[in-house]
This record gives C-alpha cells, sequence and structure tokens, in this order.
C-alpha cells in the first residue's frame, strides 16, 4: 500500500469538515492507489480543484453583474504525473467516463459537444492561445491523470469548470509555469467557451479564489473578489431536483439564448443611451442597479429585424455579433421574439439583490439575506425562465417550512437547489423535504443521495507538488 502521503498530511483538515477527514484519506488513499497500478508511477503529483454554489447572483456574470458563490468541499481530485511526450491522458477512477487522450497541438480539435474531455481540452486551449503554454514547443510536458469527483455532474455545482480549472493546474504545475490565481480564473472564463457555452467567470473564480468558510462576492471587469466569512451557526443544505441538466446542445441552446439576450437588451439601452449623449454600453453591468430598462425596452418580444433596425446594422452583422454558435450556425429567432425586457429586468434587479445580500451576509443577518434569496428565485422563474417544475416545487417546500432562504443555483434548467438552514434545524428540515418534495417524486421515503450539505472550502491547488 502506498498512503504514506495522506497519513502524514495536514493539508486535509484546511479543506474538509472534520467529520469527513477520515473519509477523505481513504478516497486520496484510494486513488493514489489505483493510479500507481495504472501507471507503474510512484513519483505522483496531487491537485484539487472544488465545485461551487452559488448563494445569489444567477445568470448575472456574464453582463459583468455582481455574484456571491462559494467554493464547496465537493471537489474533483486528481493524481498525476508529467508526461514528457506532451500527451495528455486523463482516465476516471470510477471507469464511468473512460479514458480520454490527446496531443498538444495549436488548435486542438474537439470531442463531439457535451463530451466531458472538452473540458480538459478548454483549458489547454486556452493556456495554449494566451501563451501561458508555448503553443508548438517541443518542451511543453503533458500529463497523466487519474480523477475522482464528490460533484454531482449535470447540478449547477459546477462540475465542468472545476474539471477545467484542475487541467489547467495540473499543465501549469507539469511545465514549472505560475499564473496568479485572478488572471488564471480570467483565463479559464475565456477558455471554456470552447465548449460551446456562452458564460460568465463566476465558475471559475470561485474554484481558483475560494477560502474555507467564507463566501465571495465577486465582480467583474475587473475580476475583483471580497471573502466573507460564512456564519457558523447556518448550514448549507443542497437538494436536487432529480432533473438533470446536462449540457447538451437543447440546455446549452436554452443557456445562450439568454446570454444572447442580455447582450441584444445591453445594445439597445446602450443604443438609446448613446441617442442622449452618453457612453455606449455593451454589458448591462456599465448601468447601474437602479436603471429602468422599461423606459427604453418593451415587454414583448423583439424580431431580428426590429432589432438590427434600432441598431443599424446589417443582418450579416447582427448575426455575427450576437448570434453565432460555436459550430459557426446561426443561433434562430425564438418564436416569441427576444424577450429583452424580462432578461433585463432579472439582471439588473438580481444586481441590487447580490449588492444587498453582501451587505446582509456581513452583518450575519440571515434572514434578510433569505428573503433576497427567495425572491432571487422568483425573478429566476418569471423573468429569466430557467426554472423548471421540481425546482420551484423545492423552493416552495422551504417556503412552506420556513427555511430562511431557498432557491435554484448554477444555471437552472433542473439541478439543485441551495437552502440556508440553521444548525439545529437541519435534520428536521431534511425530513420536511423528504415529506413535502421527495416522497412525492422518488415514490420512496428516502432521499438518499439527493440531499446533502456543503462547506464552504478552500480553491483549486497542487496539494502535493515538485519544487
Ligand atoms: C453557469 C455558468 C456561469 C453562470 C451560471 C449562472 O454555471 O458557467 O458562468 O452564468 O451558469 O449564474
Amino acid at each position: 500500500m502506498h498512503t504514506q502521503w495522506i497519513e502524514q498530511n495536514e493539508i486535509l483538515d484546511r479543506i474538509y469538515h472534520p467529520e469527513d477527514i477520515k473519509a477523505q484519506g481513504i478516497r486520496y488513499n484510494a486513488l493514489i492507489e489505483k493510479f500507481t497500478q495504472w501507471t507503474g508511477n510512484r513519483d505522483y503529483l496531487i491537485a484539487r480543484a472544488p465545485g461551487r454554489v452559488n448563494i445569489i447572483g444567477e445568470h448575472t456574470d456574464y453582463n459583468h453583474c455582481p455574484v456571491l458563490p462559494c467554493a464547496v468541499d465537493r471537489d474533483i481530485i486528481a493524481v498525476f504525473a508529467p508526461a514528457e511526450d506532451g500527451k495528455i491522458t486523463v482516465a476516471d477512477f470510477v471507469d464511468k467516463y473512460g479514458v480520454r487522450e490527446f496531443e498538444l497541438e495549436p488548435e486542438i480539435p474537439s470531442y463531439p459537444a457535451g463530451d466531458w474531455g472538452n473540458y480538459i481540452k478548454a483549458a489547454l486551449q486556452g493556456l495554449l492561445n494566451d501563451k501561458a503554454l508555448s503553443p508548438g514547443s517541443e518542451s511543453v510536458k503533458g500529463f497523466t491523470m487519474m480523477i475522482h469527483s464528490t460533484i454531482p455532474a449535470a447540478a449547477g455545482m459546477s462540475s465542468s469548470s472545476a474539471m477545467v480549472v484542475l487541467s489547467a493546474i495540473a499543465a501549469l504545475h507539469v511545465n514549472h509555469t505560475k499564473v496568479p490565481p485572478l488572471e488564471l480564473a480570467e483565463l479559464m472564463a475565456r477558455a471554456e467557451r470552447y465548449t460551446g457555452t456562452q458564460g460568465g467567470g463566476m465558475d471559475q473564480a470561485a474554484i481558483l479564489l475560494g477560502e474555507k468558510d467564507k463566501a465571495l462576492k465577486i465582480d467583474f471587469a475587473p475580476l475583483k473578489c471580497e471573502l466573507t466569512p460564512f456564519p457558523g451557526d447556518y448550514q448549507i443544505l443542497i437538494a436536487h431536483s432529480t432533473v438533470q441538466a446536462p449540457k447538451t446542445r437543447e440546455v446549452m441552446d436554452k443557456y445562450n439564448r439568454r446570454s444572447i439576450e442580455c447582450r441584444l437588451a445591453a445594445a439597445l439601452i446602450g443604443a438609446h443611451e448613446k441617442d442622449r449623449g452618453r457612453p455606449s454600453v455593451s454589458y448591462m453591468g456599465e448601468l447601474t442597479p437602479d436603471y429602468e430598462a422599461a423606459d427604453v425596452i418593451r415587454p414583448e418580444g423583439y424580431s431580428k429585424a426590429e432589432i438590427r433596425e434600432i441598431l443599424g446594422i446589417s443582418k450579416e452583422e447582427l448575426d455575427r455579433s450576437y448570434c453565432l454558435r460555436k459550430d459557426g450556425s446561426v443561433f434562430p429567432e425564438p418564436e416569441e421574439g427576444f424577450l429583452l425586457y424580462k432578461r433585463a429586468l432579472h439582471v439588473i434587479s438580481e444586481w441590487k439583490r447580490v449588492e444587498e445580500s453582501a451587505l446582509r451576509l456581513k452583518e450575519g443577518n440571515i434572514q434578510e439575506l433569505g428573503r433576497l434569496m427567495y425572491a432571487s428565485h422568483t425573478s429566476c422563474r418569471d423573468n429569466h425562465e430557467i426554472s423548471c417544475r421540481e425546482l420551484d416545487e423545492l423552493v416552495d417546500c422551504a417556503r412552506q417550512h420556513k427555511s430562511p432562504g431557498a432557491r435554484l443555483t448554477g444555471a437552472g434548467f433542473g439541478g439543485c437547489t441551495v437552502h440556508i438552514c440553521r444548525n439545529d434545524k437541519l435534520d428536521g428540515y431534511r425530513k420536511d423535504l423528504e415529506n413535502c418534495f421527495y416522497r412525492k417524486v422518488l415514490g420512496q421515503d428516502s432521499a438518499e443521495g439527493h440531499m446533502f450539505t456543503v462547506y464552504p472550502s478552500e480553491g483549486a491547488r497542487i496539494l502535493k507538488g515538485k519544487g
């Protein structure tokens, strides 16, 4: 057995909840053991990237409006070693996802949409594009890696960005290259677009900059993080809606539609402001949280033709600047038109809620934070339209059972809800959710695996490195 590293190490105390340390030790040791059996290499390195839960600030990041997430103790851990031939080979401990292997080249061809290997490729392509690793250089090393994840996939807890960040820190480490975390967070946010999502930078920033027991208020353009302690007398409970939200083309289109609509809303607002001699606007985050979008955008949907006319641009320019998918196809006009007002209403009101939530969290006013979380869910449901029946039912159960706050978390369209619960009420509250939601949906008493607590945890790191 090759179990020395974990037994002699206090690193786990820094990351995990005291009750979880023993199980984590076993987990790390099993991964080390399997990696050394697989590769015959006992000279291994270890890295970790956490998932994240977003407390409030949904679909605001790609508008450069703030968010309030925390990195959590659900994570992907990796045992790896440099590969002198420049190849990247990644296997999964439980062998559910198969092995992915590719060469580093200036333009790395992607796997089919939705393939998990694209998250590894996204990181490497991003580092090559940014010249953090030199493309075409014979001396660029790859890595051979085995991973184990405790972040539920397709659940809104950022398992994909964790894989991106994990791949990046491993590649940088084996190539003796350092990129400061704030810079790496921005780089990886751009890099993840390789997979086809037109996302913002929340996940990569939370994953890289998180700290134990703290939530992060993140501002964008420029990227800035402020840490606030999460009160020790409350728990963060995650409850899965039982609806998977994998990043298939369909879900990606739903997400990207919001991103497109938000940029179009900003463009319309920008045109209006410019007519009044004010500075131009590319993102809603350049406005203020009190901005009245209703004065500029009407509630009914807009056609592409109308938008072109207002912006004074050609069909080609509209499609190229706003509606292009990664594969080069053009995003079609939705039947009801682009719903610019609803999206702007969500983003600007959510921005205000995030600012207020950050202040309430600092004061330890969880009741008020919770009220804002419920309001956020309502806006996610009615204005941004990213909820689903099961997510709504879970949040309704939370209201009935007087959780201080609950809402969907992450991209939406399924996945998880986040609930805030007093430590001494947790057991009762879990039972309440079982009775109120899971019994009906799953047809059984136990909601095993669907509900779990998470603790704010530190950001992605090399835990055992070289030099
Ligand atoms: C996904 C994206 C993030 C963010 C959230 C929604 O997690 O990766 O950039 O937009 O959805 O808040």
